[in-house]
């Protein structure tokens, strides 16, 4: 991730939305579309209402692309499984604030094992709980649906969020990405952008009907309003 801090936001496609049983060439159009990263919804039944995938499918997403794997676990007790993620090729590894409870050894394990750390607050989680982990992680994730599932409605409070928190970082001289994550779409992707987001979520809108590829596209383009 480091190398790409400063960069133009990046676009990361949320596999929950994809159709399973074309997997490498839902991820193949996305990248074809521009995608920076590829995002893993990793869920327990447990820390949220859904269940998703684990390891294996993080694996056979990185035997397909070279594009950097952005794991999004929803998961309690992620310490359990931060190798078996990191070994299965991911390479932006994030953690809920609200599911662990020893955040700052998990972020540095999350580093040691050479991968990039983040920490996720879901919508009602408030900035102030960043306080004493942000200068020890490569990005922050705001949640702007609460996470179990793809397809909801993006909360709009979030936008004033992303700003806070963008001033909070730039206050700290800190060098920390923004994403976003939740019912990203063509209407809110360039005011996130304008707020300070650097990396963008998004499943329904590439996948949910139309084409990745040309979704993936317009989305960026949308992006890119944002930055000028
Ligand atoms: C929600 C997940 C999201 C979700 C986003 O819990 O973390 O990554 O897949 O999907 P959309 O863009 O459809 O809200
Ligand atoms: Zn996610």
């Amino acid at each position: 991730m480091a190398d790409r801090r400063g960069a133009a936001s990046i676009l990361s496609p949320s596999l929950l939305s994809a159709d399973f049983g074309a997997l490498a060439e839902q991820v193949r159009a996305v990248e074809k579309g521009g995608a920076g990263a590829i995002h893993l919804d990793v869920m327990d039944g447990h820390f949220v209402p859904n269940l998703t995938i684990g390891p294996p499918v993080v694996k056979a997403v990185d035997r397909i692309t070279a594009l950097p794997l952005d794991v999004h676990l929803m998961i309690e007790e992620p310490d359990r499984y931060l190798e078996a993620f990191r070994e299965s090729g991911a390479d932006w590894i994030s953690v809920h604030q609200e599911a662990v409870p020893h955040l700052h050894r998990t972020v540095t394990r999350i580093r040691q094992l050479g991968a990039s750390p983040g920490v996720v607050l879901n919508p009602a989680t408030p900035l102030g709980t960043l306080d004493d982990i942000l200068e020890f992680v490569d990005f922050v994730l705001l949640m702007s649906v609460n996470p179990g599932f793809g397809g909801q409605t993006f909360i709009p409070a979030v936008l004033s969020k992303v700003s806070s928190l963008r001033s909070k970082i730039a206050g700290r001289g800190l060098n920390v990405r923004i994403e976003v994550d939740g019912g990203v779409a063509l209407g809110n992707a360039a005011d996130l952008v304008r707020a300070g987001a650097g990396i963008l979520v998004a499943g329904n809108a590439i996948f949910g009907s139309g084409d990745p590829s040309a979704n993936t596209r317009d989305l960026l383009r949308r992006m890119a309003e944002g930055e000028s």
